[in-house]
C-alpha cells in the first residue's frame, strides 16, 4: 500500500515551467542525452571549445619524434587537454584508467607510411570502444584519395555503430594526393562527411576563406595543427581557425614537438578558450618556459 503523503503543494512548484537548459553545440540539438553528454565531455559547455591532444601518429608511421615515450613526454601534458586523441593500444598500455579525460578514439587503420594511406579499414569494433568508455570514435576520410569509397564506407559504418550505443563520430579529413588544400577542397570534404551524419569533423586550416569551411558545415569543426612550425605561428594559425569559426584545435606535433610541450598547451588552452590574440599567448608561452626551466 502507497505511504500517505502528505506534501504540501507549494513543494511541486506548480506555478515553475521545468526548466530546459538548451544544448549549445553547433548541430547537435536533436542528439540523443548519451551522445550530447559525451560531446560536452569533448567541447567545453562554457566555451563551446575543445583543445583535443592528439598522439595516435604511431598508427601509421610508427614512433613519431615526441611520441617515442608517450609515459613520459605526453602523460604530464593530459591535464591541460580536454580530450585525448589516441588509439587503443595506447590507451591500454600508457593512460592509467583513472584517467577523467575525454578519449576520442582512432578506430579506421590498417595502412603505414610506406603503402597506400588511404587503404584503411575499421581497426576497433563498436564493442571495445564502448568497453573503453570512449566519448568519440575517430576515423580518417579521404575525399579524393584512391580509396575515397571505402574510407567514406568505414565512416557511415562507424556513424551507424556509434549511433546506436550514443557514441559520435570525427570524420578525420585527410588530404588526398591530387586535392590543393584550399578552402573549395575542405568545403567538399566537411560538408560531404557532415552530411553522411558526421558529428564534428577535424580538418586543416587555409589561411584563405576557412570561414566559408566553417559555415558551410553544419557540424563543429577542430583543426589539426599540422607539421610542426614555429609557436607565435602555430598559435596565430590556432587563434585565426578559432575567431573563422572552428570550435578547436586536435593538435599534436606543434605542441608534443615544441622546446617546451607543457607551456605551448597552456599557450593553446588560452588561444582557444579564452580568445587571447597569438602575442599574447606567445607571451604566456615564453613566461611558463622560463619558469619550467
Ligand atoms: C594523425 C592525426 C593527428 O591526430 C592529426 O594530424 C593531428 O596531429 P597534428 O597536429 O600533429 O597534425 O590524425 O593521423
Amino acid at each position: 500500500m502507497p505511504e500517505a503523503d502528505d506534501n504540501e503543494a507549494k513543494n511541486f512548484f506548480v506555478d515553475v515551467p521545468q526548466q530546459a537548459e538548451a544544448f549549445q553545440l553547433k548541430g547537435s540539438q536533436s542528439l540523443d542525452w548519451g551522445m550530447k553528454n559525451r560531446l560536452a565531455r569533448i567541447f567545453n559547455p562554457v566555451s563551446g571549445r575543445t583543445v583535443m591532444l592528439a598522439f595516435d601518429h604511431g598508427y601509421f608511421q610508427g614512433p613519431t619524434t615526441g611520441l617515442e615515450r608517450i609515459d613520459i613526454t605526453i602523460l604530464p601534458l593530459a591535464p591541460y587537454a580536454d580530450t585525448l586523441m589516441l588509439t587503443r593500444g595506447i590507451l591500454r598500455s600508457i593512460v592509467p584508467p583513472s584517467s577523467q579525460k575525454a578519449v576520442v578514439l582512432r578506430v579506421t587503420g590498417g595502412a603505414s607510411i610506406l603503402k597506400e594511406l588511404s587503404n584503411e579499414e575499421i581497426a576497433v569494433d563498436i564493442e571495445d570502444a564502448i568497453r573503453l568508455n570512449v566519448c568519440a570514435m575517430a576515423v580518417q576520410v579521404f575525399i579524393g584519395g584512391e580509396y575515397e569509397k571505402q574510407s567514406i564506407g568505414n565512416m557511415t559504418r562507424m556513424i551507424d555503430l556509434g549511433t546506436r550505443y550514443g557514441i559520435p563520430t570525427l570524420a578525420v579529413t585527410a588530404v588526398g594526393k591530387d586535392m590543393k588544400r584550399d578552402a573549395r577542397y575542405f568545403r567538399l570534404a566537411t560538408r560531404l562527411c557532415a552530411e553522411l551524419g558526421a558529428h564534428y569533423l577535424k580538418t586543416y586550416y587555409v589561411p584563405e576563406g576557412f570561414e566559408t569551411v566553417t559555415a558551410a558545415c553544419p557540424v563543429p569543426i577542430v583543426i589539426a595543427g599540422g607539421k610542426k612550425i614555429a609557436e607565435l605561428d602555430a598559435l596565430t594559425m590556432a587563434y585565426r581557425a578559432i575567431q573563422e569559426g572552428a570550435a578547436g584545435v586536435d593538435m599534436g606535433r606543434n605542441i608534443f614537438q615544441a622546446e617546451a610541450p607543457l607551456a605551448m598547451i597552456q599557450a593553446v588552452r588560452a588561444v582557444v578558450h579564452q580568445n587571447e590574440k597569438p602575442e599574447k599567448a606567445l607571451e604566456l608561452y615564453r613566461s611558463l618556459k622560463n619558469k619550467q626551466k
